[in-house]
């Protein structure tokens, strides 16, 4: 049937335009299979043995008044999805612009038996954002689970809010200034690397020079350890965590993977549970050097300083271990949140500053003006860049935030719900999966003049005080929010 429907319907259509007499019966069929299934779902509603746990019963009737494309059981919308990523890209652009224009401000998809509700006004958004009863993450992010662990990426309730706490010292400028060094230092191996490829008329993708130097900065940043991979391209530490997400985004996007028969009859499983040890092992292997080397010395976690050496730099992993010794964290905890900074620090800077560079390369005027700018900046020194300067490249500034509109690093977030939500006309009833994506909402109409063009003046001083505050969040907002945010600014900016 999925093939089928690939074959007979452009992406514009949503099933209205399937032939007069299939289009009903499917559709009755698909009502009449759901309301049985629900109807008993309900009758299932059980109390789990700790009494407080109940099974999530989905409230078709309330979900299915949220507007979307037609769904059928088991696998629910996704038999319309394009297989080509780029082709599913603008699948979802066409659905949010088609309901967009009619002015729905919310519309419900079904991964496999999964609903998911994707918010489109931006108030809306806002709503759920700041919201405090939502901030768990969907079911999407369990793939993550066996590598991240339940680190402050996916994990939920006390335990996210207690980390998070826990965390956010780690976030000050003091920390930010030991970054700048080893930012200065793997962006002059960044450059050299692109020497050798200059000028010699071959073409290259700078993408992968990009995120081999991001892997690089938060290898040394978040665990104080070299991995080279800007001069070692075949190091397996940066070959499996290439695969890992690639192989955790196959796994997000298709829910019969989800069983996990299919999952390892296909290779994914055994590939990714292989992958998986390999990374593991290195950073258990990286934690436990750390470890040996930090005993002997004390640790302020708020000067980032040392009572033995105070212009000694410290590692994110070394704020971990002092709260470690303080019996904050264990050794387990350490290394989730290690794998999680690795994750979320390298791939999301990388992908920002791999676009920023492509859009710079296509619009030689804006480039032009960033230049000038650098040039105003420095003259012709060729000194390191100080978080003074940091703050005076403003165009720059407004190219990268352009750069993350049209191509957010992070393009869909997920919350799941777990109590019924409301808000002004929207309902959301637990058990669905609201889908937040900035890749979306930053194309807009309702939101931004030709929203498929670069242009930086979207973002000049003038401009950037009429936006609605919910229009652009390439780092979300509201209680999860990037926590990483003022840090990939300054190393965006200086690489
Ligand atoms: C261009 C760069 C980056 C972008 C666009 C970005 C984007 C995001 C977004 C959208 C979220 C929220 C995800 C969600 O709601 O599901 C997030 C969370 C997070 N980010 Fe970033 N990020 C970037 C860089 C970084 C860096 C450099 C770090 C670490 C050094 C980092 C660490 C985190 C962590 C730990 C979280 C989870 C926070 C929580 O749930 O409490 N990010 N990021």
């Amino acid at each position: 049937l999925w093939l089928w429907v690939q074959l007979q319907i452009p992406p514009r259509d949503y099933g209205e335009n399937l032939s007069n007499a299939i289009w009903p019966l499917i559709k009755q069929m698909v009502e009449e299979c759901i309301k049985d299934y629900f109807t008993l779902d309900k009758a299932l509603k059980v109390n789990e043995s700790d009494g407080e746990r109940h099974k999530m019963a989905i409230d078709l009737g309330i979900i299915s008044k949220i507007p979307g494309p037609p769904a059928i059981p088991i696998l629910g919308t996704t038999y319309m999805f394009k297989w080509k990523v780029e082709e599913l890209v603008e699948q979802f652009f066409e659905y949010f612009h088609f309901y967009a224009l009619e002015g729905i401000g919310a519309i419900n998809l079904w991964l496999g038996p999964q609903p998911l509700v994707i918010l489109i006004k931006a108030d809306y958004v806002k709503a759920v954002l700041e919201s405090n009863a939502l901030t768990s993450k969907g079911k999407e992010y369990s793939i993550l689970e066996p590598w991240l662990g339940t680190g402050l990426l996916t994990s939920s309730g006390s335990k996210w809010k207690n980390r998070r706490k826990l965390l956010t010292p780690a976030f000050h400028f003091n920390i930010l200034n030991s970054f700048m060094l080893i930012h200065d230092q793997e962006a002059q191996i960044f450059i050299d690397q692109l020497e050798l490829n200059a000028d010699t008329d071959q073409i290259f993708d700078i993408y992968l020079f990009v995120k081999r130097c991001a892997l690089d900065i938060i290898c040394e940043t978040a665990m104080s350890t070299k991995v080279n991979a800007q001069k070692d391209h075949s190091h397996p530490y940066v070959k499996a965590v290439h695969r890992m997400n690639e192989l955790s985004f196959l796994f997000a996007r298709m829910p019969l993977f989800w069983l996990k028969p299919v999952w390892y009859a296909s290779g994914y499983g055994k590939e990714y549970d292989q992958t998986l040890l390999l990374v593991k092992n290195f950073t258990k292997k990286v934690i436990e050097e750390r470890r040996l080397e930090f005993r002997n010395h004390e640790y302020d976690v708020n000067s980032n300083k040392t009572s033995e050496n105070s212009n000694k730099r410290y590692a994110f992993l070394d704020l971990l271990l002092s709260l470690y010794n303080e019996g904050k964290l264990s050794i387990e905890d350490i290394q989730e949140e290690v794998d999680t900074f690795m994750f979320e620090g390298h791939d999301t800077t990388s992908s920002g500053i791999g676009w920023t560079l492509w859009l710079l390369a296509h619009y030689p005027e804006y480039q032009e003006k960033v230049i000038q700018e650098v040039d105003a900046v420095f003259g012709n020194s060729d000194r390191s860049c100080t978080s003074e300067d940091i703050k005076d490249l403003r165009y720059l500034d407004q190219c990268l935030k352009e750069s993350h509109r049209l191509f957010p690093p992070s393009p869909l977030n997920t919350r799941s719900v777990e109590d019924d939500f409301e808000y002004e006309d929207l309902f959301i009833p637990r058990g669905a999966t609201v889908v937040i994506s900035p890749l979306m909402l930053h194309r807009s109409i309702e939101n931004w003049k030709n929203p498929n063009e670069f242009n930086p003046e979207n973002f000049s001083p003038d401009n950037i005080t009429k936006l609605h505050p919910f229009a652009f969040i390439p780092f979300s907002a509201g209680p999860r929010n990037c926590i990483g945010n003022f840090i990939r600014n300054a190393c965006n900016k200086k690489l």
